[in-house]
Order: C-alpha cells, then structure tokens, then sequence
C-alpha cells in the first residue's frame, strides 16, 4: 500500500463554474471523489488537499515527508507562473511529482507558458480537462504496480 497525495492550489475550490469553458464543468469534488475511489480499487491510500494559500501548500508538502507520501500529483495553479517557494518545497522534500494542469497552458497567454515546476517534475499532464488528474494518476498506479 502506498501512498499519494493530490494537491491543489488557488482557485481550484472553484471548479465547476470558474470559467467552464477554460476548466470544464467538474467539481472538485467530482475530481478528488474519482481519484481516491481509483487509488482506494488498486489498493493504495490517496489524500487530497487544497488551499488558496501558499504557505499552506508549502506546509502541506513538509508533512507528506513525514507521512511517507510515495507520489505527489499537483495543480499549483497560478503558483505554476509565481512560486519559487513552492517549488523549493517540492524540490526539499524530494517526492517524485506529477504536474497537472486542466487547461494546456503552452496554448494560453504568454504569462502562463513558464512554470516553475516542470524542470523538476516526473512529467507533466496539460489540457486534458479533469482527465489530466486521472491520467497522473493513472501512470502512477502503473507504476506502483511494476515497481
Ligand atoms: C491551471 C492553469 C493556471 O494558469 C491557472 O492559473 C489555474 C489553473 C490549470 O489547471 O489549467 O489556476 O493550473
């Protein structure tokens, strides 16, 4: 059994009537309730957390250590653009993550065309809607499986 931790960050909370047409219709809800129910089927633990703050996230990550997360997946949302905080949290604590974004941000404004993540991320997952969480997931179930 492992261990993985979804996290989301600012104004995800809003999933479901912030701009549908750029995030889509799901909720949060829908999205956390999807990934831990398919987390739950293959045997492993998933927690789920979001803040609109930074320094909860940041904090967020220093637990994981403790608790033995074994995968992050994570949509930081506009920290992607920002966060140099975030992301040296992620980078301290050295859990193997997966960037996650609904919208492909590569084909959006040029302000959110850099992260500050992906260099140091697993891999990314970029416009697919709600399905880019699942498709992390997806690949880190897979993973666990033959590991
Ligand atoms: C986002 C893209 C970011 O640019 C934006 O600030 C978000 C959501 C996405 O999932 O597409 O809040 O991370």
């Amino acid at each position: 059994m492992a261990k993985i931790l979804v996290l989301h960050g600012p104004n995800l909370n809003l999933l479901g009537t912030r701009e549908p047409e750029v995030y889509g219709r799901s909720t949060l809800a829908d999205i956390d309730g999807g990934l831990t129910a398919a987390a739950k089927s293959a045997g492993h633990e998933l927690q789920t957390f979001q803040s609109n703050a930074e320094h909860a996230l940041i904090e967020r990550i220093h637990a994981a250590s403790a608790e033995g997360m074994a995968w992050i997946v994570i949509n930081p949302g506009a920290y992607t653009h920002t966060s140099i905080a975030l992301r040296d949290a992620l980078a301290g604590v050295a859990i193997p993550f997966v960037e996650v974004h609904l919208s492909n941000i590569q084909a959006r404004e040029a302000f959110r065309q850099h992260s500050y993540f992906s260099d140091i991320a697993f891999g990314v997952i970029s416009g697919f809607g709600a399905e880019s969480y699942a498709l992390a997931l997806d690949f880190i179930l897979r993973r666990l499986a033959s590991h």
